[in-house]
Order: C-alpha cells, then sequence, then structure tokens
C-alpha cells in the first residue's frame, strides 16, 4: 500500500511505458465493465485513475459524441503514454488526483474506476470526492479485470479478510461515502462493484 501521492507516482510512472503490453488481452474486460455503467448518449463520465485511458474508447461509444469524457490521474508519465495512444481524442486528459477534482458539483452521470482503490491511501476521501461530482442516482463502476483472489496470486500474497475490495468492507465503505453498493461480482475473470450515488443528507428533495 502506498502512503502518499509521491509514492503513487514513482510506481506508475516506472509502468507506464509498457502498461498496455503487459495485459495486452484485457480490452473486451473493459468493453463490458464499462457497459454495465449502461451510458447514454450526450452523458459526462470519468475515468478515475484513467491510466493510459484503456478505457476511454468504451466510454466514448457509450455517451456518443454528444457526451463528456474526461480521463484524470495523477500520474503524468500515465496520462504521456495515454497521449501517445491516441486516447485523447476520446475525452479530456487531466493530471489531478481523484480526491481533489477540478470539477463542480453533480457534474458528472458515472464514473469507472478501474484498478484505482487499491492504491489509495485515503479511499473514503477519494470516494466521497467522486460523489461530491457525481449527480444524485449516478453511478460508479470499481472495476478490475481479473478478480480478487487471480490478483493475490498473481502478486504472491494472501487474500485476507481486512482486504478492502471484500464485500463486507467495501459496503460500508461506500456507504459512509456517498454511495449505495448495487451489486458485487467478484470471480476470477474479474471484479467489478457497482454502486449508485446517494443524495446528500439535508439536500432538497424537491417532490
Ligand atoms: C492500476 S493503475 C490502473 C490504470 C487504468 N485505470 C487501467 O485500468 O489500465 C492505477 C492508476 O491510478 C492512478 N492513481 C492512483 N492514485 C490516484 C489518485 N489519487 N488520483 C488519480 N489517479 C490516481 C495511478 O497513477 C495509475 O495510473
Amino acid at each position: 500500500m502506498h502512503t502518499d501521492p509521491a509514492q503513487i507516482r514513482a510506481f506508475f510512472a516506472a509502468r507506464a511505458a509498457d502498461w498496455e503490453t503487459r495485459y495486452p488481452d484485457d480490452a473486451p474486460a473493459y468493453r463490458a465493465g464499462v457497459a454495465e455503467l449502461d451510458l447514454r448518449e450526450g452523458q459526462a463520465v470519468l475515468d478515475a485513475g484513467c491510466g493510459t485511458g484503456r478505457a476511454m474508447p468504451f466510454l466514448r461509444e457509450g455517451v456518443g459524441a454528444s457526451g463528456v469524457v474526461l480521463g484524470a490521474d495523477l500520474t503524468p508519465e500515465m496520462l504521456a503514454a495515454a497521449a501517445r495512444a491516441g486516447r485523447g481524442a476520446y475525452g479530456g486528459l487531466l493530471l489531478a488526483d481523484c480526491a481533489r477534482l477540478p470539477l463542480r458539483d453533480d457534474a458528472l452521470d458515472a464514473v469507472f474506476a478501474a484498478g484505482l482503490i487499491g492504491h489509495l491511501p485515503d479511499p473514503r476521501a477519494c470516494l466521497r470526492e467522486l460523489a461530491r461530482v457525481t449527480r444524485n442516482g449516478g453511478r460508479l463502476a470499481l472495476f478490475h479485470p481479473i478478480g480478487r483472489a487471480a490478483l493475490a496470486a498473481r502478486q504472491g500474497r494472501e487474500l485476507t479478510s481486512d482486504d478492502l475490495r471484500a464485500e463486507p468492507n467495501l459496503g460500508p465503505l461506500l456507504e459512509s461515502s456517498g454511495w449505495t453498493l448495487t451489486s458485487y461480482t467478484d470471480t476470477d475473470e474479474g471484479f467489478l462493484a457497482m454502486a449508485s450515488a446517494k443524495a446528500e443528507a439535508g439536500a432538497d428533495t424537491d417532490a
């Protein structure tokens, strides 16, 4: 676990150049993960921790030409690799910390976050910020192209019950940061937790 943004940047900067050649067969899984957001023409969607922007072509397909796609990442080298891969053609590439986004409240209809939350020193702060910029009822997809057990095995570590993405931990984490967990899938084929943005407590609820 990284404890500060500088560590995270250094970790991913070293991996940016060959990020996609390491995982060349993941595109169908990304397409399927994005499909779960059920995006509509004209909507606004953020790829949080976009890396090289692998999901951005699918996000653009979802929102169409009139929609808005943004990819935000903390690591300049990842964004440079995204630009080299032509991902800027699918949306805006933004150097930003997902815990402090330069976006207005309720700006987004949906957020896709692949491989992000396991790397955050303060996941609750990031999830709260994502909830702030997402409209009430907007959707969040926390995605990984392989499941937790397979990822732990690949990394040579044991899967423990305190794993952030275990359902008994993730549900309350989302609940305390502005989201409601609506579905949870964790198999060797992939991880996908879907959540819905809650109305802020005390917010106007015009009937
Ligand atoms: C495991 S990589 C996944 C990249 C991409 N989503 C993908 O699926 O290929 C995690 C990414 O999250 C970015 N990241 C980590 N913490 C972040 C933060 N607080 N704000 C924005 N991006 C962050 C890293 O720079 C890295 O590019």
